[in-house]
C-alpha cells in the first residue's frame, strides 16, 4: 500500500541506494542534478560518483547559493543548458540543496517538456522537514515571493540527516522552528520528545536527529495528503506562527532575519493569542514557551527585528501579506499542544496587539532571567 509518506526515505548514506530506490518508482537512470555552489562543493563529487557507479547518466547544473536564484532568468538559463545537453522527457531531475534549489529545481521539472519527474535530495534542516515535502514549487516575482509556480509532487524525497553536519547553527535553529511547529500543531508526543532531547537534537546526535527529521517530514506529508490544495483549512495549520512571521519578515525587508527566526517569534505571539482568546490553558502556554525559550538567536536580533518595532506597524505589515482575504487576518491557533485549528472569524485588533505585547514582555523577561 502507498502511504502518504512512502516516497520519503530517511537513511544514511541515502545516495548509495538511489539506484534501487529509483527502480521502486519506475524512474529512469538519466538524471539532471541541480546544486547551488555550496552543495556542489560539499556533496557534488560524492553524489555524482555514487550515481555513476550505480549506472546513472548525469548532467549537472549549478546556481548561485542565494534566494535570487529562484528567478525566471535563472530558470531560462537552465532550460537552455538542458536543451543543449539533449535532456528530454525521458530524464528526471534531482534537487540537491536547500529550499532554494528544491523550489527552483521543482519549478524547472514541472515546466520542462511539460513536466519531468523530480526527486528531492534536501541538504538543509528546513528542506528536509518542510520545503522538499508537499509538492509546492515556485520562483519569485519582483512583486512577491513564491508567486509563480506549480504543485509538482516529488517522486522521491531522499533524506540523509548526516548531510546536516556542515550546516551553520543559525540554519539548524531555522529548521528547528518548523520541527517544533509540527509538535505544536499535530503531535503532543513528538512535542514531548523534542523537549526531552532538545540538547541532543541541537548537537545533531542520533537517534534523536533522525527521529526529529522523519517525524516532521511524515507529519507534513500526512497533512498535505489530506488537504493537497489547501481547501479544508488543514494544510493552513502548517502556517502556525506564520501570520506574525510574515509581518516580521516584511518589516525586515527579508534581510537579516531568517524565516525560521521569524517563525519562532511568531509562534510565541500565536501562543499568547491562543491563550488570550481562551483556547489554550495557562499551563500549556507556559510549557510551549519553555520549549521556545531554548532557541538561540544572533545577538541583538530579537531587539532589532521585534522588540523595537511599533506594534501597529507590525499589524499593518501582517495585513499586507499575500495570504490575506479582505484585509482580515487569519490566524492558526492552538486549543492544546498537539492540536491546531484555523481561526477565520474576526479577532479584535486590540487582542492581536495585546498578544504582541505579551510576547515582547516575555522576551524582555527572558533576557533578564
Ligand atoms: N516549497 C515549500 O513548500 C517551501 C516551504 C518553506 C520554504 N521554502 C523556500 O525554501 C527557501 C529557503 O530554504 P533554506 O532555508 O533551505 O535555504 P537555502 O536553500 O538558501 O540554504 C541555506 C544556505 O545553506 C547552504 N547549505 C545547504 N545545505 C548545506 C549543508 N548541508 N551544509 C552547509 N551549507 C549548506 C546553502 O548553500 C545556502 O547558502 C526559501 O526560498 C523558501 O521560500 C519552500
Ligand atoms: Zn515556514
Amino acid at each position: 500500500m502507498q502511504t502518504p509518506s512512502s516516497h520519503i526515505i530517511v537513511r544514511t548514506p541515502v545516495i548509495d541506494s538511489i539506484g534501487e530506490l529509483y527502480a521502486t518508482r519506475g524512474l529512469g537512470k538519466k538524471t539532471v542534478l541541480l546544486f547551488d555552489e555550496n552543495t556542489r562543493k560539499l556533496f557534488g563529487d560524492a553524489i555524482i560518483e555514487s550515481m555513476q557507479r550505480q549506472g546513472f547518466r548525469t548532467v549537472e547544473l549549478v546556481v548561485p547559493a542565494r534566494e535570487t536564484s529562484k528567478s525566471v532568468s535563472t530558470a531560462w538559463k537552465l532550460y537552455g543548458q538542458m536543451i543543449e545537453a539533449d535532456v528530454d522527457r525521458s530524464w528526471n531531475l534531482v534537487c540537491a540543496g536547500g529550499g532554494v534549489v528544491g523550489d527552483l529545481g521543482g519549478y524547472i521539472a514541472a515546466s520542462y517538456y511539460r513536466g519531468i519527474p523530480v526527486v528531492q535530495l534536501p541538504t538543509t534542516l528546513l528542506a528536509m522537514t518542510d520545503s522538499s515535502i508537499g509538492g509546492k514549487v515556485a520562483i519569485n516575482h519582483p512583486l512577491g515571493k513564491n508567486l509563480i509556480g506549480y504543485f509538482h509532487m516529488p517522486e522521491l524525497v531522499l533524506i540523509d540527516p548526516a548531510l546536516l553536519r556542515t550546516l551553520p547553527s543559525r540554519e539548524i535553529y531555522g529548521g528547528l522552528s518548523e520541527v517544533v511547529k509540527y509538535g505544536f500543531i499535530a503531535d503532543r508526543e513528538f512535542f514531548d520528545l523534542l523537549a526531552a532531547h532538545w540538547s541532543e537534537i541541537v548537537r545533531l546526535e542520533e537517534p534523536w536527529l533522525s527521529k526529529a527529521v522523519s517525524r516532521s517530514a511524515f507529519i507534513k506529508a500526512d497533512v498535505v495528503e489530506k488537504d493537497f490544495r489547501e481547501t479544508t483549512g488543514l494544510r493552513a495549520t502548517l502556517n502556525f506562527g506564520h501570520t506574525f512571521a510574515h509581518g516580521l519578515e516584511k518589516m525586515a525587508e527579508y534581510r537579516n532575519l531568517r524565516h525560521g527566526e521569524a517563525v519562532t517569534i511568531g509562534m510565541v505571539c500565536a501562543l499568547f493569542l491562543s491563550h488570550r482568546l481562551g483556547f489554550l490553558a495557562e499551563a500549556e502556554l507556559r510549557e510551549g514557551l519553555a520549549l521556545l525559550a531554548r532557541f538561540r538567536f544572533p545577538r541583538g536580533l530579537v531587539r532589532k527585528r521585534f522588540l523595537s518595532l511599533d506594534r501597529d506597524e507590525l499589524v499593518e505589515s501582517m495585513l499586507s501579506d499575500k495570504k490575506k482575504i479582505d484585509r482580515q487576518l487569519r490566524f492558526v491557533l492552538l486549543d492544546r499542544i498537539g492540536h491546531a485549528f484555523l481561526h477565520d472569524h474576526d479577532i479584535a485588533n486590540e487582542t492581536v496587539l495585546q498578544a504582541i505585547d505579551d510576547a515582547k514582555g516575555w522576551f524582555e523577561e527572558k533576557k533578564q532571567g
